[in-house]
């Protein structure tokens, strides 16, 4: 069954990891995906294997915490297609270090990236979903963003605001028929966390009531069902894809 055929979405940091899963899966279900991403040649290479099996994607090059930048690919994006149904804030860094040590740097660029950016990006995107009265958002959290994590304060403060931003644009928008709410992926395996020590990545995995790290497609069957009309009755929630790790 296509869930969301015709439709058109924004992902944002989905020129790998878990983006590129909302995106491949987006496009599988009949939607048109745009991929936006700091890496221009990995944007190029992620549309083209959406594209090489038939499915849509378009991509361009940007940094969500750069508004200009932003509001005027989303008026380019609308002033082709008409229209943006689906907005899902994924693009998300780490700068981890203990708080004592921490430099303002790695704290600013963090919030930045993080909440900064799905900030900016839900802005820009409302103009047109709000004249539309409909639209569908989806931000990336974290479990951290919910427990917390030594090491990894400027990240959980960065996650849990964007719980807090899921809510408060939930209530703003929903008399539009904007639907927003958060996915919190526990240890899923990307990039990100093949950069964590073997020994941390055990010790991790033994935590999880499922035994096993999740996949980026654990993330993404997630997003494609909340931003199909299946979720209708669902916003402000926080929704957690950790094989249990935190109940
Ligand atoms: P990743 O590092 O594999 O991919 C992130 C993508 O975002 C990269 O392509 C990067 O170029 C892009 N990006 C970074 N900064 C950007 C910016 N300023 N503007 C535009 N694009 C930017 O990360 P991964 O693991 O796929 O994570 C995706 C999201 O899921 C992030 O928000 C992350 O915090 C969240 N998450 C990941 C978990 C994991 O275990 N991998 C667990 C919980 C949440």
């Amino acid at each position: 069954m296509k869930r969301l055929e015709d439709k058109v979405a924004i992902i944002t940091g989905a020129a790998r990891g878990i983006g590129f899963s909302i995106a491949e899966k987006i496009s599988e279900h009949g939607a048109t995906s745009v991929i936006i991403d700091l890496d221009k040649k990995a944007v190029d290479t992620a549309v083209q294997q959406i594209d090489d099996i038939g499915n849509r994607a378009i991509g361009f090059t940007a940094d969500v915490t750069n508004s200009e930048e932003i509001a005027s690919i989303f008026k380019e994006i609308h002033k082709e297609f008409g229209k943006i149904d689906i907005l899902i804030n994924n693009a998300g860094i780490t700068k981890d270090g203990l708080l004592m040590k921490m430099k303002e740097s790695d704290w600013d660029a963090v919030i930045n990236v993080n909440l900064k950016g799905t900030f900016i990006c839900t802005q820009k995107v409302s103009r047109y979903m709000l004249k539309n009265r409909s639209g569908i958002i989806v931000n990336i959290a974290s479990v951290i963003g919910l427990m917390g994590n030594a090491g990894q304060a400027n990240y959980a403060a960065s996650k849990g605001g964007i719980i807090a931003l899921t809510k408060s644009s939930a209530k703003e928008f929903a008399s539009r028929n904007i639907r927003v709410n958060a996915v919190a992926p526990g240890f899923i395996q990307t990039e990100m966390t093949d950069k964590l020590p073997q020994e941390i990545i055990d010790n991790y995995s033994a935590a999880i009531p499922l035994s096993r790290m999740g996949t980026a497609t654990d993330v993404a069957n997630l997003c494609v069902f909340l931003a199909s009309d299946e979720a209708g009755y669902i916003t402000g929630q926080t929704i957690q894809v950790d094989g249990g790790l935190i109940m």
